[in-house]
């Protein structure tokens, strides 16, 4: 993406400089630690790091559905300009029905294993559809969003409790959740990595689809490197907490910058050849008391003394690409 194209689309969601810590039992984890992102209309936008580097933590701060012991020391998120920590709590309550939603990597923790599938979806419905509409009208959202998810015989569906349907068709259903309130964002914490790895790849198309369909944007959380590259326009690199690289998806895979992006896609195993991926020595900071410069210096091969005393800006290396780190220079 050009600069001129990054600016020109339409902004659904900010987020801006935002730090989250957690308080256990008064040691406080400093997680996420100014963390930036927009994410365009219809946009699909990735999140890739190891696991604890705070993925989950971000998602749960755009809907606010932090724990209880998360303190948000900074920054803010603006959902269609609108800060999220600063909504009164009908304007949340909106936002979570109408306008954001979540999908979770294990689709049987998200549905109640005791009320049947028409139950669930209908009560969501009710929600997110001016009040008294009749049952009959949401029955036939309903439908048609499972039909739009590719589900077979959606009436048997409506009919079933989730323990009468497969990781795949419950995950199926989720979506069809979000999508019928007809929400603008769907966040999409690793969908499907439960499951086998050829539903997965039918989850993730069925979410491609739906977002050029229907407009929706993409969170897209994952682990995998290759997940995000093929359901991404855009991309956030997270290390411990942080944003160390992003820009197109695209550009971040063809020339990563930051050395831990290097390193990630060194990590990646290979399916031909006979050595192993080298992965990354070391693991992610002890986040009562992260590195005080870059986050990632105790682990770079890289890094010198300006690494472990001062962050390092997010620099545009070239045209809305960015990358943190001391010796990345502009255009190189
Ligand atoms: N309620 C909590 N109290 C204390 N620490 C927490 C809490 N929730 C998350 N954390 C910590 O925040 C860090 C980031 O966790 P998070 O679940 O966001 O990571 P993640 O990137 O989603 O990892 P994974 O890929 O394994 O799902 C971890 O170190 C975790 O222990
Ligand atoms: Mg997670």
């Amino acid at each position: 993406m050009t600069k001129g194209e990054e600016n020109k689309k339409e902004i659904l969601l900010e987020v801006r400089n935002l730090s989250v810590s957690f308080d256990v039992y008064g040691k406080v984890s400093h997680v996420l630690d100014g963390i930036s992102f927009r994410v365009g209309k219809g946009e699909r936008v990735g999140l890739v790091g190891e696991s604890g580097c705070g993925k989950t933590t971000m998602l749960k701060a755009i809907l606010r559905v932090l724990p209880r012991n998360a303190l948000v020391g900074g920054g803010g998120i603006f959902f269609e300009g609108r800060n999220v920590f600063e909504m009164p709590d009908a304007e949340l309550d909106v936002m979570r029905r109408r306008g954001a939603g979540m999908i979770f990597q294990d689709p049987s923790s998200a549905l109640n294993p005791v009320f049947s599938v028409e139950s669930q979806f209908l009560t969501a419905l009710q929600y997110s559809n001016p009040k008294g509409t009749p049952r009959k009208k949401l029955y036939s959202l309903a439908i048609e969003a499972l039909n739009n998810v590719v589900l077979p015989d959606p009436e048997r569906i409506m009919k079933s409790f989730p323990y009468q349907l497969s990781g795949g068709m419950k995950q199926r259903v989720c979506i069809a959740i979000t999508i019928a309130a007809g929400r603008r964002l769907m966040l999409a914490d690793e969908p499907g990595t439960s499951l086998d790895v050829t539903i997965q790849d039918q989850i993730l198309r069925l979410i491609n689809n739906l977002a050029e369909d229907k407009k929706l944007s993409v969170i897209m959380v994952s682990h995998s490197l290759g997940v995000i590259r093929e359901s991404t326009s855009y991309v956030n690199i997270m290390y411990a907490g942080t944003v160390v690289e992003s820009g197109a998806t695209e550009d971040v895979f063809k020339k990563p910058r930051h050395p831990y992006t290097v390193a990630l896609m060194a990590c990646v195993p290979k399916l031909t050849g006979d050595s192993l991926a080298k992965g990354i020595p070391g693991r992610i900071p002890d986040y009562t008391q992260p590195p005080g410069g870059c986050r990632f210096a105790p682990r770079c091969p890289q890094a010198e003394g300006v690494c472990r005393e001062q962050k390092p800006p997010h620099l545009e290396v070239v045209s809305g690409h960015r990358a943190s780190c001391h010796f990345v220079r502009r255009g190189e």
